[in-house]
């Protein structure tokens, strides 16, 4: 999608992968950008409204976890800008101590975020389509122990975005969906990874993820802006060491039908 003169929502835009893709599609000359998160960073919003004077940007607090909550950003985010072109769902934690919490935040906020957008960005009913980027990992792809509980929740957003990506949603919504799977990236979030784990025997697994090589958020959001601006629908992306792969998959199932 070419960016320019679009609307982009990024929810969890304050996080360290969030801050620089807020930039990344401002450069693209976004026209109305809109943050959703927890709380406020007044640094980063004055600092990116001085250096994007042409954009409007707002900020709404949110919590992912609190579905009245993401309703009501929504309807303050559209109130404000009309229509959005882009949803970015790009809130996430890892802590596989905190079971319930993972699966709200990572898995089950973001496919409420999604439901919500889907009626204002909806073809068939008045809106405009547009592209959802769903944030999963690399742990969305490949099984990772050591943080199982973050990977199921990862694996479900892969399931999900790929699921909705389906033609017959995209011609009835006209809304492409993408996932995208960065690999570690440098971020508050894969701090003391071996803290984070549910076996004491397994803080060693922990320990020895804390010494995998990471990329940057900056050429993290630099090639998820990429792939905004090029992926198709459908697509899973893998962005790992300022690389970008897309991912296929196998197709292990289909129904047999009785007529
Ligand atoms: N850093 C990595 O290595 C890595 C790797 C793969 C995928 N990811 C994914 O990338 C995304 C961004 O992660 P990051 O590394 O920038 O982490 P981060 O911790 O820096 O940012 C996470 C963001 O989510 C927000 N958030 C958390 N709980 C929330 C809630 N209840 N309601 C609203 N917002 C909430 C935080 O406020 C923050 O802005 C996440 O989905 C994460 O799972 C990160």
């Amino acid at each position: 999608m070419d960016l320019k003169g679009k609307n982009v929502i990024y929810e969890g835009g304050f996080g360290g992968i969030g801050q620089r893709c807020l930039r990344e599609f401002l450069a693209k000359g976004v026209k109305n950008l809109v943050i959703f998160d927890l709380q406020e960073n007044a640094d980063v919003l004055q600092d990116l409204r001085t250096s994007y004077p042409e954009a409007n940007i707002f900020f709404f607090a949110f919590d992912i976890t609190d579905k009245n909550s993401i309703t009501a950003a929504f309807e303050k985010a559209v109130e404000k800008i009309g229509h959005f072109d882009v949803l970015v769902n790009g809130c996430g934690m890892m802590d596989d101590t905190k079971v319930e919490l993972m699966i709200e935040i990572n898995l089950m906020g973001l496919i409420h975020s999604t439901l919500t957008a889907l009626p204002y960005m909806n073809k068939s009913n008045g809106g405009r389509g547009g592209l959802i980027i769903n944030i999963s990992s690399v742990a969305g792809l490949e099984p990772t122990a050591v943080v199982a509980v973050y990977s199921a929740a990862k694996h479900g957003v892969t399931a999900f975005t790929r699921a909705m990506a389906n033609p017959h949603y995209y011609n009835h919504f006209g809304v492409s969906f993408i996932t995208i799977c960065p690999g570690i990236t440098e971020t508050n979030l894969v701090e003391n990874i071996h803290d984070k784990v549910n076996f004491k025997f397994a803080e060693v697994l922990g320990a020895r993820l804390d010494t995998a090589e990471r990329q940057s958020p900056e050429v993290c959001a630099q090639n998820l802006v990429k792939v905004a601006e090029t992926g198709k629908n459908g697509g899973v992306y893998m962005l790992d060491l300022g690389e970008i792969k897309e991912i296929t998959f196998p197709t292990m199932w289909t129904p047999v039908f009785k007529s």
